[in-house]
C-alpha cells in the first residue's frame, strides 16, 4: 500500500472528526491536505486547489505569510510557554493585549481577556457577563438570549446559546436560562419581504422576551454580527442598532460573538463596525491569529470592566482562565497577524474583492435552477440549494446535490464547503481580484454542471 494510501486508511481508523458520524468518515475518506501556499492548498495527492474556506474561516492573511511564520519561530527560540495566571505574565501577553486594545479604542474597549480559540472566548464572554451583573447587585440576572440559526461554538455554554438543535440534541440538557429568538432572515421568515420592516420586527421580538423573561433576569444577549455557520444571513441595517437601543434601555449587555467577523471579514475590522454600533463584550478568535496557532480573546468593554476595577467587595477576581491563555507563541503570530492586517488594508482588500465576488455569485439565483438565495457580505457568502425556486421548499437534507456541487467545484481546482443546503466561501482575505473571479469562474461552472446533470 502507498504512503498516501496508509494515510487514508489511518485517518479513517484513528481519527473522529468534528462534527461527523465516526464511521461514515470509513466510507467516504475526507480530503487531505497536505501543503499551502498563498490562497492554494495542495491535497495529499498533488491536486491544487483555491482555498474557498480559507481553513475554515481562519487563514486570512494565507498559507504563507512569512512574518507570521518569522514571529512563530523567533518566540520558539525566546520563550515556547509560560502561563498568565495571577501573578505571572510574559512579553508577548502583554504587549498583544495593548496592541488589541488599541485597536479597538474607537469600540469602547478597555481591557482584553485570552483563551485557546472561539468557543473559548464565548464561554469567557457570558461568564464574564453573569459576574458583571453579580458585582453590580443584579444577582438574578443570569439569563441568556440568542438567535436561531447562530452558532457560538461546543463548549456548555455556546451549545446552549447556539441556535441549531442538531448540536444541541446529543449533549441536553444543557445550561438552564437560554432563550432563542428569530433570526432576522430576509430569505426565510414568516413576516416581510421588506428588510428594514424586518429589522424593527426582530428587534421587537427580542425586547418583547426580554419583558416577558423579565428585565431583571436577563444578562445578555449574544448574536454574531452575520452568522456564519449557520448559513451566512446578514441581518437587515437596522437590526443591530435597534438591538444596541433595546439591550441598553433594559441593562441587558451585549455580547457579539465576532469570531468569524473579526478582524476584516466583512470588509470592516469589525462586524459591530459594520453596523455603526459597539458591543459590551466580542468573542474573537480565527482571524486574530490567521489562524496559524490557536488563539482566542474576550474584548471588555470600558462599561464592563469599570464594574469589576471598582469592585470593593473582593468578588471581582475572574475565577476563568486557560493553561494556554495567552500562549506566548500564538500571541506572537497574533501580534505579525495584526500588524499586517494594518499593513496590507485587509479589511479594504475583503471589501473589494468581495464586492466582485458577491456581484458576480449573485447571478446564479438567475441562472441555476437550484439556487434558491445568494447573501453574504465582504467574504463571506453562502448559497442556498433548494428544491423549488418558487415556492423557497428547502432542499432536503438527504439531497446529494450540495455535495456534487463542492465535488466539481474540487475536481476543477476549488475547495468549499458544504453545511446542510448552503455552499459557503470564506476565502483568505488576502485573495487577489484574479483569483476571486478564477473562483466565480469554476463555481459556475461547476454549478452548470451538475444542473446538465439532473
Ligand atoms: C461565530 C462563532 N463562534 C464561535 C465559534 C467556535 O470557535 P472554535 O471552533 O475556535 O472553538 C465559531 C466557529 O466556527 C464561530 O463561527
Amino acid at each position: 500500500m502507498s504512503t498516501i494510501e496508509q494515510l487514508k486508511q489511518d485517518n479513517a481508523e484513528f481519527q473522529w472528526h468534528p462534527m461527523a458520524h465516526p464511521a461514515a468518515m470509513k466510507k467516504s475518506k475526507p480530503d487531505i491536505v497536505a501543503r499551502g501556499e498563498g490562497c492554494w492548498i495542495w491535497d495529499v495527492d498533488g491536486h491544487k486547489l483555491l482555498d474557498g474556506v480559507g481553513g475554515l474561516w481562519a487563514s486570512n492573511l494565507g498559507h504563507s505569510a512569512t512574518a507570521v511564520r518569522d514571529a512563530i519561530v523567533a518566540q520558539l527560540d525566546e520563550l515556547p510557554f509560560y502561563n498568565t495566571f495571577r501573578g505571572t505574565s510574559h512579553p508577548r501577553a502583554i504587549e498583544l493585549s495593548a496592541q488589541l486594545v488599541k485597536m479597538m479604542e474607537p469600540d469602547g474597549v478597555a481591557s482584553v481577556m485570552f483563551s485557546s480559540g472561539g468557543s473559548d472566548a464565548v464561554e469567557t464572554a457570558l461568564k464574564l457577563a453573569r459576574q458583571y451583573h453579580k458585582l453590580r447587585g443584579e444577582k438574578d440576572r443570569f439569563k441568556f438570549i440568542s438567535l436561531r440559526q447562530g452558532y457560538h461554538g461546543v463548549h456548555f455554554g455556546g451549545m446552549s446559546v447556539n441556535g441549531n438543535t442538531n448540536f444541541r440534541r446529543a449533549y441536553e440538557p444543557l445550561l438552564p436560562g437560554c432563550f432563542h429568538i428569530d433570526t432576522p432572515w430576509l430569505y426565510r421568515n414568516p413576516y416581510t419581504n421588506d428588510p428594514l420592516e424586518l429589522g424593527e420586527i426582530c428587534a421587537e421580538l427580542l425586547e418583547r422576551e426580554i419583558v416577558f423573561q423579565g428585565p431583571d433576569t436577563v444578562a445578555a444577549f449574544i448574536a454574531e454580527p452575520v452568522q456564519g455557520a449557520g448559513g451566512v444571513i446578514v441581518p437587515p441595517a437596522n437590526y443591530w442598532p435597534l438591538v444596541r437601543k433595546i439591550c441598553d434601555k433594559h441593562g441587558v449587555l451585549l455580547i457579539a460573538d465576532e469570531v468569524v467577523t473579526g478582524f476584516g471579514r466583512t470588509g470592516h475590522l469589525f462586524g459591530t463596525r459594520l453596523w455603526g454600533v459597539t458591543a459590551d463584550l466580542w468573542c474573537l478568535a480565527k482571524g486574530i491569529s490567521s489562524g496559524y496557532v490557536p488563539l482566542g480573546a474576550t474584548a471588555i468593554s470600558a462599561k464592563v470592566a469599570q464594574v469589576f476595577n471598582d469592585d470593593k467587595s473582593g468578588q471581582a477576581a475572574v475565577g476563568h482562565g486557560y493553561t494556554y491563555s495567552a500562549h506566548p507563541v500564538a500571541a506572537a503570530a497574533a501580534l505579525a497577524t495584526l500588524a499586517q492586517i494594518q499593513a496590507l488594508d485587509v479589511p479594504g482588500n475583503a471589501g473589494r474583492v468581495g464586492a466582485v465576488m458577491q456581484e458576480r455569485l449573485r447571478q446564479l439565483e438567475k441562472t441555476c435552477s437550484f439556487v434558491g438565495n445568494v447573501r453574504g457580505v465582504g467574504l463571506m457568502l453562502g448559497i442556498e440549494m433548494v428544491d423549488d425556486k418558487a415556492t423557497r421548499t428547502p432542499m432536503p437534507r438527504s439531497s446529494d446535490i450540495p455535495a456534487r456541487v463542492a465535488k466539481e467545484a474540487y475536481q476543477r481546482g476549488l475547495m468549499v464547503r458544504i453545511s446542510g443546503p448552503n455552499l459557503i466561501l470564506s476565502p483568505p482575505l488576502v485573495i487577489s481580484l484574479d483569483e476571486v473571479n478564477h473562483l466565480c469562474d469554476v463555481l459556475e461552472a461547476s454549478f452548470a454542471a451538475v444542473e446538465a446533470s439532473l
